[in-house]
């Protein structure tokens, strides 16, 4: 039996279309590890319950677990991420799922909770709200040992899970499989980078001779700013972490404060994990630009302060699905992209697949690797194997067809050494 709410199971068929599409694409997790996974079923008898963004590689992800002998089970990481489509399609392949977009935070806790009522082995989050819940409401997961061990797929959680670790309140082995190599230096900077894309589809608006504002220079927002720079936008770069900061100003960008910046950025793109990148204060909304188009693609929707905007606004008149334009008192017209929410996810389908293909490659082998260690795994912060890094990215490199040298037994011996000198 299949546990399920959906928006509407009739868009299925539109769903099936799309997680076909992303599978062509995907050609790691949803061919190489999917076809050995049905051979071999590593998940037997393992419940894993996802709390991801339900998009059309989320599906293939789901799909390839299943393929393992896991029962799987799904819901949303994002209250308007969910492609109610790829939900639908899921449902009738056998897939748990519950998601649909446009939840109140109270469904979406209510979704969190039917997955954690299945009592499920393994967790993935993507921002922690499902693991901590699981430590907050379902402490016995933890206790009788049903939960083995969680993953983690983005900055923001990980950063959740480091603050609990430190206090001493994190009861789960945890893998923050986000900060393996094949994820964020992929993931977070290409796919990212290229969502700047959804500011793009919100506004249909030309990037050429435009001034962008990148807050951040981290692994998502140095992406973007590549990407808004060969767009021809003049690329300013704010930041508060001075090594990242001189890496922005090497790399030929404008660094400075936000506060000299809001005045002439035409577009501003947060990805920080922070909060209030924009203060919300008074002085900071009569600094922004008139027109300005503002999108937010770090995990939550508070860099931007989408509350205090709309409080402050004396009219919110939708323009387009998810693009609002924001009147302030004194006329000064503001577009505010995906309701502060992660913008590529909700403008544009989220990352492309061939990038999600390796984070969802690393989820996968995670999970079979969890299980054969399961005894052998302790509370806490743990790391994704150098090993299970590399073997995605042989794998990636295989299926695109591109081959590389290795080390000679003499180059080894000397990159491992210190006998040769001057
Ligand atoms: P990161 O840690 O590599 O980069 C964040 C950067 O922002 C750091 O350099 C930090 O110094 C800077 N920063 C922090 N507060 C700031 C402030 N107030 N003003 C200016 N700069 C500030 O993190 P990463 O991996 O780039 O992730 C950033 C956010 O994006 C996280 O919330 C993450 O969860 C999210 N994310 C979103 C994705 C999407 O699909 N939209 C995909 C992957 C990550």
């Amino acid at each position: 039996m299949v546990n399920y709410k959906v928006a509407d199971e009739g868009l299925a068929e539109k769903g099936s279309e799309a997680l076909y599409i992303a599978e062509n694409k995907m050609p790691i997790t949803a061919k190489i590890i999917r076809k050995r996974f049905e051979k071999e079923k590593p998940l037997k008898g393992t419940t894993i319950a996802g709390c991801l963004h339900v998009t059309k590689e989320t599906g293939n992800l789901a799909r390839t677990l299943k393929a393992g002998g896991a029962e799987v089970y799904l819901c949303g990481s994002n209250p308007l991420s969910t492609q109610d489509d790829v939900a639908a399609a899921l449902v009738k392949e056998g897939i748990n799922v519950f998601a649909w977009h446009g939840n109140t935070d109270e469904e979406f806790y209510w979704c969190i909770r039917q997955c954690l009522n299945a009592r499920p082995n393994i967790l993935i989050d993507d921002g922690a709200d499902m693991i901590v819940t699981a430590h907050k409401e379902f402490p016995e997961l933890i206790e009788d040992g049903t939960i083995i061990a969680c993953q983690e797929e983005t900055t923001t959680g990980v950063k959740r899970f480091r603050a609990m670790d430190k206090q001493g309140v994190l009861k789960v082995p945890l893998f923050p499989v986000n900060d393996a190599r094949c994820k964020n230096q992929f993931d977070n900077e290409l796919g990212t980078g290229q969502g700047i894309v959804s500011a793009i589809y919100g506004m249909h608006v030309l990037f050429a001779g435009k001034v962008c504002l990148i807050c951040g220079y981290g692994h998502c927002s140095s992406g973007m700013a590549l990407r808004a720079r060969g767009l021809g936008a003049n690329v300013i770069v704010t930041e508060v972490d001075p090594i990242k900061a001189l890496q922005a100003k090497f790399a030929g960008y404008q660094v400075m404060p936000i506060t000299d910046a809001l005045p002439i950025a035409d577009i501003i793109l947060t990805a920080t994990g922070c909060k209030h990148v924009i203060a919300p204060t008074k002085e900071m909304f009569d600094n922004l630009k008139d027109g300005v188009i503002l999108g937010n693609l770090g995990h939550f929707d508070i860099e931007i302060p989408t509350k205090e905007l709309y409080e402050y606004a004396k009219q919110i008149k939708p323009i387009r699905s998810n693009v609002e334009e924001l009147i302030f008192p004194d006329g000064k017209k503001v577009y505010l992209l995906a309701k502060g929410r992660l913008a590529n996810l909700v403008l544009s389908e989220g990352h492309p697949s061939e990038v999600m293909d390796m984070s969802f490659a690393l989820q996968s082998l995670m999970s079979e690797y969890i299980v054969k260690n399961k005894d052998l795994l302790k509370p806490g912060m743990l790391t994704v194997p150098a090993e299970i890094d590399d073997q995605v990215g042989f794998l990636k490199l295989k299926a695109m067809g591109v081959e590389i040298d290795s080390l000679t037994e003499e180059q080894f011996n000397y990159i491992h050494g210190f006998h040769e000198g001057t």
